[in-house]
């Protein structure tokens, strides 16, 4: 394969210019020409993409954010858009591309991958939500930054001796309330994957509050069903301790990668680039156990996230 391709999908995460600049420069040191497909699906289907020289990535890699732009791509929902992407990297003599984002666009990866284009998935998401791999890119940068949150509000809430929920995000996906509650020494963690009532919620709250904490440290994901204002009021009438909701927001998906986002994003966007030049049909790169693996892209999208429940368990004991 002589020309590639590489764009980045859905939200943003940071680590995912660290990946992109692993694309382009593997992809030069093998004799490839790269394309930078600008605005994910979207600058694809608008033809928006030029190529990119070494020096396309200089002073990249400490950066959040994505210098190639992203956007979910409603047309790219479509069968006969998908086509049209297809053309499009045809017209230009891309046969592969690198795909960079999360469970979203590993779909619409796939469907392209079923136009005949080789796809290469390198799993960008702050949700840590795709099953075949254990991390994703900017996951580790997003915990941290809930971990400098959440020692910031344990300060004040101990001060005021209040209970503060933070709600973070994630989708459907507890992981990042699961390890920053881990690391973060939360008194509650709330995640989808085991919907706690007010009852249990209250319960956790008043043994701190026995124990002689000063604070109460919910940590809530955003996919769980109740509402985090509607709790905090609850809490505060059944605690009978003042209680506050904190919503950092996309202050989560920005910052500069982690050491551990930043080799993430470098070695499987190499590994992409490596299975791309070998012709090897379309894979999900990622990491198990700590070692780069890829498996094939349409088992990948079907596979769900095995909940940690050794790590809830933990965080039970350790509360
Ligand atoms: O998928 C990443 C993510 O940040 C989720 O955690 C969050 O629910 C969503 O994106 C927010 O999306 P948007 O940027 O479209 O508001």
């Amino acid at each position: 394969m002589k020309k590639i391709g590489v764009l980045t999908s859905g939200g943003d995460a940071p680590g995912m210019n660290a990946a992109i600049r692993a694309v382009v420069r593997q992809g030069i040191s093998l004799g490839m020409e790269v394309y930078g497909i600008r605005r994910g699906f979207e600058g694809l289907l608008d033809g928006d993409l030029e190529e990119m020289k070494f020096h396309s990535v200089g002073d990249v890699l400490q950066r959040g954010g994505t210098i190639l732009r992203t956007a979910r791509s409603k047309r790219f929902l479509e069968d006969e858009w998908i086509d049209h992407g297809a053309r499009m990297l045809n017209t230009f003599g891309i046969e592969g591309i690198v795909v960079i984002g999360g469970e979203g666009s590993y779909r619409g990866g796939y469907e392209l991958s079923q136009k005949g284009i080789t796809v290469m998935g390198v799993p960008g998401t702050i949700d840590n939500d795709l099953g075949y791999t254990d991390f994703s890119i900017g996951f580790d940068t997003a915990v941290n930054t809930i971990l400098g949150l959440i020692s910031n509000i344990r300060d004040t809430s101990s001060s005021h001796e209040r209970t503060t929920i933070i709600e973070v995000m994630g989708r459907h996906c507890g992981d990042l309330a699961l390890y920053a509650g881990l690391s973060g020494g939360a008194d509650v963690i709330m995640i989808p994957e085991i919907e706690l009532d007010i009852n249990e919620v209250c319960r956790k709250v008043l043994k701190g509050q026995r124990s002689g904490k000063a604070h109460s440290i919910i940590i809530k994901a955003e996919g769980v069903s109740m509402d985090t204002a509607e709790l905090a009021r609850l809490l505060e009438e059944m605690t009978a301790r003042e209680a506050r909701a904190v919503v950092p927001g996309y202050i989560q998906r920005g910052g500069s990668p982690t050491e551990y986002d930043r080799r993430l994003a470098s070695m499987t966007g190499a590994k992409a680039v490596q299975l791309l030049y070998d012709d090897t049909p379309s894979r999900a790169i990622g990491v198990q156990e700590g070692q780069i693996i890829s498996v094939d892209l349409g088992e990948a999208i079907k596979m769900t996230r095995e909940f940690k429940k050794d790590i809830y368990d933990l965080t039970e004991v350790l509360a």
